[in-house]
């Protein structure tokens, strides 16, 4: 493999200085360099939507972004979309609250797409909540449970938006 190469982001609100392969996947150096393991891994092949995160505000599967793509963006991962240390995201709360979560594999990657999803259209109707999750695969089969806790984020009154709006 060739030299590493130095690129800087910022990783849920925090500015990051990162030594990398030009074509290791950013999923690998989100869970393997940052730590950050909240982001899975399932098919590895852009299928499953389990790596899901956002790229300058894109969904993006995680496992086929080259992480020289990455250089001076802004990524949110799963561990960036908690309110503050003690209050959750609106759709992290719902899929609690409606066990919307049974493996949890893909939980982290439906999450993204929800918050996604409710960030461009905060009142979707169900079948623009099938369209939004259509690119993520659950394979215990939980989609009526996933599908509730998005109706259910949408009514709760807990702001969407979170920290990293604010990069320190
Ligand atoms: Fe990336 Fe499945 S692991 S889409
Ligand atoms: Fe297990 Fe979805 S909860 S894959």
């Amino acid at each position: 493999m060739s030299n590493k190469t130095t690129i800087n982001c910022v990783v849920n609100g925090q500015r990051r200085t990162l030594e990398v392969y030009a074509i290791e996947r950013l999923l690998d150096v989100l869970r393997e360099q940052l730590r950050l393991t909240g982001t899975k891994e399932g098919c590895g092949e852009g299928e499953c939507g389990a790596c899901t995160v956002l790229l300058d505000g894109q969904v993006v599967n995680s496992c086929l972004v080259p992480v020289i793509q990455a250089s001076d963006s802004e990524i949110t991962t799963i561990e960036g979309l908690a309110l503050s240390e003690d209050q959750l995201n609106a759709v992290q709360q719902a899929f609690i609250e409606c066990g919307g979560a049974q493996c949890g594999i893909c939980t982290p990657g439906m999450v993204m797409a929800a918050y996604d999803l409710l960030n461009r259209n905060p009142t979707p109707t169900e079948q623009d909540i099938r369209v939004g999750l259509a690119g993520n695969l659950c394979r215990c089969t939980g989609y009526m449970k996933i599908f509730e806790s998005v109706v259910r984020a949408c009514s709760l009154n807990l702001p969407q938006r979170h920290r990293d709006t604010e990069v320190s």
